[in-house]
């Protein structure tokens, strides 16, 4: 979604926001602006449409803007079509406010009537262009500009990010946040906003999360922070202790490629720490044995692949803790009525820990008496903050934005926390808990060796790129997992794939089966691999191709009955998708290369979806 990045020092600020911008390119976005002030210059803009290289490209042929404070953006569109007009920076009719903005403004057609009454001419068919004007209709000449910026607020419905200029304040930035993330950073010198710490790291480690409600006031020398009422806040800072190269690419084709890569790695700094003498240990939780008992019910809610996490972790917290386990998609949760009380657990899953359907689950969660646990990969972000506790990944930056060891960490943490929260009500078995331990350990090396053989994903991404269509069918954990696979090949191929428990395919979907027609049958589920077997001959003798995913053990079986075979090592069950998913964002990662796809940026999508 949308990026924010703002600056106050006294370099030029063109360079550093454009660099900013190139650092959240990963969110999506369709548009790219900058704004700088000089005091001889005031206020000026350019914005132009399509990839941050078109907005380089035009920049590079005009005479350089002045200005050592500036805001720039990215949009993903919402309101309006993406168009150099529509996109960010908006200034008003005045020339005397810019602003950039991530979020939606919900009553921004009634304010919009307010002003047009009052003779104010728009530009744009944004929602966001409302708030410029607005704050242009109430600013006075002279007066400090936090007063129009307090009135504005008060009327402004729905989310916001802000980065505001004021033409007469040079060196002066203004930042509000609103249920969309906004950190600020702190420099030698030089200040930031930023929608995430990728856009400043290579000037600053030192930030501090924005709260909803704030207003910060940025100049070189310093921030100040007000509360919704205006009175001043202490914000307590944070060190990022990640590296620039985590958000690079290093010397990868593309970043889903490299974060595929990295997953064993992320696996160990997920699991390793948590792993004591065969036993899982979370120290940093909070939850008591007591509170732990209290629970009836589990929740897991979350969207699009963290989400998958959950139909996942299902099986394993409903088989370890014989508790019932509900997965629900964020965006329906909020709207069911859900049947939360102060003896649920809520888990919600999060890579970027900003997914607004996520965060407003949560809240939703929260005033009925759930308790929230989260899992979340970034650390300080929203959901983090206001969890009751939370289970970070450590997976590392994650860019792509397709996930792959965000998936993969979040994945194996559910499954510890289940065995935790098993270990600690006496319900884990001795024998069950010490093999998938055991087990656990051993994740990282065992994805190594399925990495280490692309080839194959390769090969069979040559034979079926150009196909339109794509069944993958799975039993159990395999048709959990099956969900996944579909969404990295529909997400980045945008190839039309379909996933199905298998057992169901009889009720309607094998009518959609002809000679040709690909189905990936995972069968990896060892319990179940004879009900995997019976599937993939009945699409078989429909005339499918079949290509099945399988461990080890079953190659030879799977050899006989199926056109290709993608092969991963044998482990316990419960963590068999760990090692699953792999091959699936490989065959997805290779298709989408030979159809020629923006890998790391899919069309349409955002990294971070920060809109209702
Ligand atoms: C997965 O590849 C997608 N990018 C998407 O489904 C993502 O998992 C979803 O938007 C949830 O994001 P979150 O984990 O940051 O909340």
């Amino acid at each position: 979604m949308c990026g924010i990045i703002g600056f106050t020092g006294s370099s030029p600020a063109v360079p550093i926001l454009l660099d900013g911008l190139e650092h959240l390119e990963y969110r999506g976005y369709d548009s790219a602006g900058v704004a700088v002030i000089s005091p001889e210059k005031g206020l000026q803009i350019q914005k132009r449409k399509g990839r941050l290289s078109a907005l380089r490209e035009k920049l590079d042929g005009l005479p350089p803007l002045e200005g050592t404070t500036g805001v720039g953006h990215t949009r993903w569109a919402t309101h309006g079509e993406p168009n150099d007009v529509n996109s960010h920076p908006h200034v008003s009719q005045n020339g005397r406010v810019a602003i950039v903005h991530n979020g939606i403004i919900e009553n921004y057609a009634e304010i919009k009537e307010f002003l047009l009454h009052r003779g104010v001419r728009f530009r744009s068919d944004t929602d966001s262009e409302v708030v410029a004007q607005l704050l242009d209709y109430y600013f006075t000449d002279g007066s400090d500009p936090l007063d129009a910026v307090y009135r504005v607020l008060e009327k402004l419905e729905g989310a916001y990010a802000l980065g505001i200029l004021c033409a007469d304040r040079p060196d002066m930035l203004i930042a509000a946040r609103k249920d969309a993330p906004l950190l600020l950073g702190y420099g030698q010198g030089e200040n930031f906003i930023a929608s995430d710490a990728t856009a400043i790291i290579a000037r600053t480690r030192t930030v501090a999360y924005m709260e909803d409600g704030e207003v910060a006031v940025l100049t070189p020398r310093g921030i100040d922070v007000y509360d919704e009422y205006r009175r001043p806040v202490e914000k307590q800072r944070h060190t990022i202790d990640w590296d620039v190269s985590a958000a690079e690419k290093g010397g990868y084709a593309h970043f889903m490629f490299k974060e595929i890569m990295e997953q064993p790695e992320a696996l160990r700094h997920t699991v390793s720490p948590r792993l004591r003498d065969g036993e899982v240990a979370f120290d940093e939780l909070s939850l008591t044995e007591e509170k732990l008992r209290s629970f009836r019910r589990i929740f897991i809610v979350a969207c699009g692949s963290s989400y998958h996490v959950g139909m996942l972790g299902k099986y394993s917290l409903e088989r370890f803790l014989r508790l019932p386990v509900e997965v629900c998609l964020a965006s329906e949760f909020r709207y069911s009525s859900p049947l939360v009380d102060e003896r649920s657990l809520v888990i919600v899953i999060s890579q970027s820990g900003e997914t607004l359907d996520s965060m407003a689950a949560l809240r939703e969660a929260k005033a009925l008496g759930g308790y929230i646990l989260s899992i979340v990969n970034v650390v300080g972000s929203s959901i983090a903050r206001e969890s009751d506790d939370v289970l970070y990944t450590w997976a590392g930056p994650e860019i792509a934005v397709a996930t792959t060891k965000a998936y993969s960490t979040q994945l194996v943490l559910l499954t510890m926390f289940g065995l935790w929260m098993a270990r600690a009500l006496g319900r884990a078995g001795g024998p069950e808990y010490a093999a998938v331990t055991a087990e656990l350990g051993l994740l990282p090396e065992k994805l190594e060796t399925v990495l280490a053989g692309t080839d194959v994903y390769q090969y069979l991404a040559s034979l079926y790129f150009n196909r339109d269509c794509v069944f993958f069918i799975g039993r159990n954990l395999d048709y959990a997992l099956g969900l996944e696979g579909s969404l990295k090949l529909k997400e980045i191929s945008y190839i039309h794939s379909e996933s199905y428990a298998a057992g169901e395919l009889k009720h309607g979907t094998i009518s959609l089966i002809e000679p040709g027609t690909l189905v990936v049958a995972l069968a990896t589920y060892g319990p179940l691999i004879d009900k995997a077997v019976s599937n993939i001959v009945e699409v078989k003798a429909r005339g499918a191709e079949v290509v099945a995913l399988t461990t080890e053990s079953q190659r030879e079986r799977m050899e006989k009955l199926a056109d290709h075979v993608m092969v991963i090592p044998d482990t316990h069950p419960a963590l068999q998708p760990n090692l699953g998913v792999v091959p699936l964002q490989l065959f997805a990662y290779y298709i989408a290369l030979q159809r020629g796809c923006d890998i790391d940026k899919p069309k349409n999508l955002a990294k971070s979806v920060t809109v209702e």
